[in-house]
């Protein structure tokens, strides 16, 4: 503690009236309305609003009493993405292909950097949710399904948004299991044990409260009955007491009146704000009535000044923390406004989406494609659709969905598919857009495109009308008439090349038997076009892997890699239908490359370790292939027989690595033995001695892994 800030902080403090300290509590839009209230008060905080209105804010401030500077927050989740001439990254699950935790930091620098120049202190952002049902329309947000590559991510990108030249306050979210909610019904309740909670979901936060993140957002949904946003237990004994957290706690959006409104545990707003105070939040997003009910409950002695007056001083803490109160500090980072959407910026974002591209099949290597003057046709709804290529989260009419008071259209700096593979590519043929729902006037002049071409690109998916908040799906089959158009490609009997524009694993299997090649790119953002280009025409070798796994069918679902054993049916517990194989399509960390990896040699230097030493492995792979390229090494172990179940595959670290043509790299593993700890009956996280299994290879699938046995011992 700060004993200096401490002493600013006091004084501030005793020339606040009530009413002034509650405003610090409070995060709302900037409108009419809450100019009124500042005016009046105060406000903490600001949350996606437009510059000029920041401008205005900041100007009324100015003339308050006490002129405390303003928080402003935004939802910059892939880049700082509603600003005009923000670069817009690819989308969490897009970029947590790449497995690449600099790179994920970098982004988060330079969305820190275009923010702070452009006046935004705080985004709401990463979301850690864990994207284990595809059918939730949130999963595009997520760095996808695994608890350690979540971590892994997360944390890199924490560092990146709060750590350097341009500091802004992350925010990881949802907290807590948001993610998990049933049938993918976005904020209904989660089934979710505390074993369970304290297995997968809990640790994600703590390496995000490690990375040193200074704000955390509730989660919206209940779970065994209680809303987390007023959920005592789980903020102050948990989050706080245990976890060590100390930042600021923010409810999501208006969540105090839904805990009246949509989930009906008050029976008024009043008692919803006094129970989310009292649980721990310290700032109220969207919830302008908090104001008179707060003062009503110290009026009525049902909430205690003392309280009030130890939130303010956290979230003036925060203020002190970017440095805030020195007046001169925004307009020397917006002095350096020339530099948002800069060439560097860009550049990491097409880089971030080469790495991110996952390459899904490549039938007799038609992939890269051997010359600049083949004759390409491209075809598709996605070929040049803006908002389906930048993600949610990214734009402001978001196929009719609107994005609060602010947004960007990135009309002019995003480059489509067909501009990307047009710029490499001169005898590329093409029609008008289409949208998903293909019509029969678009089939006829396709098919005269097509006819001219020796290969089609196919550029299809979904877009941001099937992703995001109140988007959850049913079916998982790539929308609209898409298949059928891929089907009267398919009768020219010429190879179709398909190229993946979508915000959520679909169902491939069409695809999968009839394309020649599948590359996967989710929403790749800005520079998407480019990164495209350069994949198929050979420049960038492919080497993402997948972030989240694809079903076959919606019946297969949960279909997440790291399955608890014990299904009846098959003799490796794995179990199975009697009509459909257990088995994704794609699973977890599966993707090609124009190359072949072979690994081998897997060794244990130490096959006994102690509960606090480290296991030492190796592992050699060789490129056997023609090209460069980068391979995503995956480690995983199996605890072969625990004291409670466990899953049979479990990430547990992994690396990129880079290999010539030929080139045999040894690749050295050193992990701690509390990475193999379980949560055990009694809810605590235990090592248990005895043997484990070691895994390495490159995805999930059994059969890419080679094998063996370590014991841990007392
Ligand atoms: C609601 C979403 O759940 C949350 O993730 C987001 O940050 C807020 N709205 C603010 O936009």
């Amino acid at each position: 503690m700060n004993i200096q800030i401490e002493d600013w902080i006091l004084q501030i403090m005793s020339n606040l009236t009530l009413e002034e300290k509650i405003g610090q509590m409070i995060q709302l839009e900037a409108n009419e309305k809450s100019e009124l209230l500042l005016k009046k008060n105060s406000i903490g905080s600001i949350l996606n609003s437009e510059k000029k209105a920041l401008d205005k804010f900041k100007q009324v401030n100015k003339l308050s009493k006490d002129n405390i500077p303003i928080l402003f927050a935004v939802d910059a989740i892939h880049g700082h993405c509603f600003i005009d001439g923000g670069t817009v990254f690819p989308t969490p699950l897009t970029i947590a292909c790449s497995w690449d935790p600099k790179l994920v930091e970098n982004i988060g620098k330079i969305t820190a950097k275009e923010m702070r120049i452009t006046g935004y202190h705080w985004t709401f952002a990463p979301n850690l949710d864990l994207a284990r049902d595809p059918r939730w329309g949130r999963v595009n947000e997520t760095f996808g399904e695994d608890t350690h590559l979540v971590g892994e991510l997360g944390s890199a990108i924490i560092k990146g948004l709060q750590n350097y030249e341009y500091p802004v306050i992350a925010c990881p979210k949802h907290f807590i299991a948001y993610g998990e909610s049933i049938g993918g019904r976005d904020s209904v309740e989660s089934e979710v044990s505390e074993r369970k909670m304290r297995t997968l979901f809990l640790p994600v936060f703590q390496r995000a409260i490690d990375a040193g993140a200074n704000s955390i957002m509730t989660a919206y949904q209940a779970m065994d009955g209680i809303p987390c946003t007023i959920n005592s237990k789980l903020l102050k004994n948990v989050l706080n007491d245990e976890m060590g957290f100390e930042g600021i706690v923010i409810t999501d959006y208006d969540n105090l009146s839904r805990l009246h409104t949509e989930q009906y545990v008050v029976d008024n707003l009043y008692e919803a704000s006094i129970k989310g105070f009292k649980a721990g939040n310290h700032v109220m997003m969207a919830t302008e009535k908090f104001m008179d009910h707060m003062i009503r409950a110290v009026g009525e002695k049902r909430v205690s000044i003392t309280d009030i007056d130890e939130t303010v001083k956290k979230i003036l803490r925060l203020k002190f923390k970017l440095n805030l109160f020195n007046n001169k500090i925004d307009e020397s980072f917006e002095s350096d406004l020339y530099q948002l959407g800069g060439v560097e910026h860009r550049e990491l974002a097409r880089k971030a989406s080469e790495e991110s591209i996952v390459l899904l099949k490549n039938n007799n290597d038609i992939l890269p494609l051997k010359s600049r003057d083949i004759k390409l046709s491209v075809i598709g709804p996605n070929s040049v659709d803006r908002v389906a290529q930048l993600g949610d989260w990214a734009i402001r009419d978001n196929y009719g969905k609107k994005n609060f008071e602010m947004g960007s259209d990135h009309n002019n700096t995003y480059v489509s598919v067909l501009d990307g593979i047009k710029s490499l590519f001169s005898n590329t043929y093409y029609n008008k857009r289409c949208d998903i729902d293909v019509n029969e006037l678009y089939i006829d002049e396709m098919i005269t495109i097509a006819e001219k071409s020796d290969i089609i690109i196919a550029v299809i998916g979904d877009n941001n009308s099937f992703n995001g908040e109140i988007s959850d799906r049913a079916s998982l089959s790539l929308p609209g008439k898409q298949i059928e158009m891929l089907k009267e490609l398919k009768k020219l009997g010429k190879p179709i090349i398909g190229i993946l524009i979508n915000g959520r694993p679909l169902i491939l299997n069409w695809l999968d038997e009839n394309l020649e090649a599948i590359i996967e790119c989710f929403n790749p953002g800005l520079e998407g076009g480019n990164a495209i280009a350069n994949v198929i025409s050979g420049e960038v070798n492919p080497s993402g892997k997948l972030s989240i796994s694809f079903p076959r069918h919606e019946g297969q679902l949960p279909i997440y890699y790291n399955q608890i054993p014990g299904w009846h049916g098959n003799s490796d517990g794995t179990g199975d239908y009697i009509d459909i194989t257990h088995k994704p399509l794609y699973q977890f960390g599966f993707g090609l490359s124009y190359n072949d990896y072979e690994y081998s040699d897997l060794i244990i230097k130490n096959n006994k370790i102690k509960k606090k030493e480290n296991l030492e492995i190796q592992i050699s792979v060789k490129n056997k292939g023609k090209y460069n390229g980068k391979e995503i090494i995956q480690v995983y172990y199996n605890d072969i027989y625990s004291s409670v179940t466990t899953t049979k595959i479990q990430l547990v670290e992994f690396r990129k690595i880079l290999l010539k043509p030929n080139e045999k790299k040894i690749v050295k593993f050193s992990i701690p033995a509390n990475r193999f700890s379980l949560i055990d009956k009694n809810n605590e996280r235990k090592i248990e001695e005895g043997e484990f299994e070691i895994m390495i290879g490159k995805s999930s699938d059994k059969m890419d892994l080679l094998k063996d046995i370590f014991s841990i011992i007392d």
